[in-house]
């Protein structure tokens, strides 16, 4: 996996990575269309661009790239986000990953013009939205540095994510109840955890937007930024986390998850149990060692 996102990062890969396509017999990635971007790299992207950040080199960077849909989500955008998600999750030297957007929207959700026409039949026989699940199930902590709109499924794929940062002009909202229909990526659910009963249920029926002041209030965001500055600081907290064990921080994130998902009792037993895995690692005795010797800590992530 580390060589597949070397392959994607590196300056002509992409013939490499067509080579190897047609080795595997798949079938080739879709054309660009006029005026995307690809990534600056040279990797094979037509909706984000994907490059490795911080002095280590150790943060993975995804950032949107569809700005004349305000990165709406398309299925290629989001089967894009899953292939450098699992790039990034496979790559060893990766401890941390921030999605981000542009300065004007992180995502204005799904994309409608592709929904439009939709059936029942074809939502639930494909399973439309399932795959997005992908970015809540990566076990590398990941940061959404959100500026300007994060609306229906651009709000859920911030949520998705660990940690919030947003932009001092950040909007969030849940506007699906003004197309006729309800969140389908988990808005319903993770907004009602985050705020609280009563603003989701607000936004949720009102399909009004809160900005990042009442979404740090409400405990969405954990801190706010100037607009320039919001991604420098989501990297700076992504170099942060990937300098501690990554194995350890895979255990505290599987424990921060287990409260959303079982009940006190159980998600106490699953934190207790976990805890005692740390003993078995080295990271765990070089800490605490380190700390008795004065010293920092050399984590080896094992
Ligand atoms: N899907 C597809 N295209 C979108 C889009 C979306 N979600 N949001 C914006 N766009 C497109 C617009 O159609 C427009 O394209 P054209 O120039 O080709 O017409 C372009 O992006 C710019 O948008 P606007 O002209 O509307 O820009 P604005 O600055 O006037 O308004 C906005 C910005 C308030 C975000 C407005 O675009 C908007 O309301 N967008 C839709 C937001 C929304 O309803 N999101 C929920 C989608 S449903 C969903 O996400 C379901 C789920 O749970 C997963």
């Amino acid at each position: 996996m580390a060589a597949a996102l070397r392959a994607l990062l590196r300056p002509g890969a992409a013939a490499a990575a067509a080579a190897a396509r047609r080795r595997a017999l798949l079938p080739p990635p879709p054309r660009p269309r006029p005026g995307a971007r690809a990534c600056s790299a040279g990797a094979p992207f037509q909706y984000i661009v994907v490059q490795k950040k911080g002095a280590k080199q150790d943060v993975g960077l995804i950032q949107l790239n569809r700005p004349q849909a305000l990165n709406a989500l398309c299925d290629g955008l989001m089967r894009e986000m899953r292939q450098a998600l699992d790039a990034f999750e496979g790559d060893p030297q990766v401890g941390a990953i921030v999605i981000t957007g542009s300065e004007k929207a992180f995502a204005a959700g799904a994309d409608i013009k592709e929904m439009q026409n939709k059936t029942f039949q074809q939502c639930y026989g494909g399973g439309f939205l399932a795959d997005w699940d992908r970015v809540s199930t990566v076990r590398k902590p990941v940061i959404a540095a959100v500026n300007g709109y994060a609306l229906g499924g651009g709000c859920e794929l911030a949520m998705m994510c660990d940690i919030i940062y947003a932009g001092e002009k950040a909007q969030f909202g849940q506007p699906e109840i003004l197309l006729g229909t309800i969140p389908g990526a988990g808005g319903t659910q993770r907004l009602t955890r985050a705020v609280g009963k009563s603003l989701a249920m607000e936004m949720v029926l009102t399909g009004d937007r809160i900005s990042a002041q009442e979404a740090k209030e409400a405990g969405l965001v954990s801190k706010i930024f100037p607009v320039e500055k919001l991604l420098e600081a989501a990297i700076s907290c992504g170099e942060k986390i990937a300098g501690n064990s990554k194995l350890v921080t895979a255990i505290a994130k599987e424990s921060v998850n287990a409260a959303f998902e079982t009940t006190l009792a159980e998600g106490n037993r699953t934190e207790k149990r976990l805890f005692y895995a740390t003993f078995a690692t080295d990271d765990r005795r070089e800490g605490m060692t380190a700390f008795v010797e004065k010293r920092k800590a050399k984590f080896t992530d094992s």
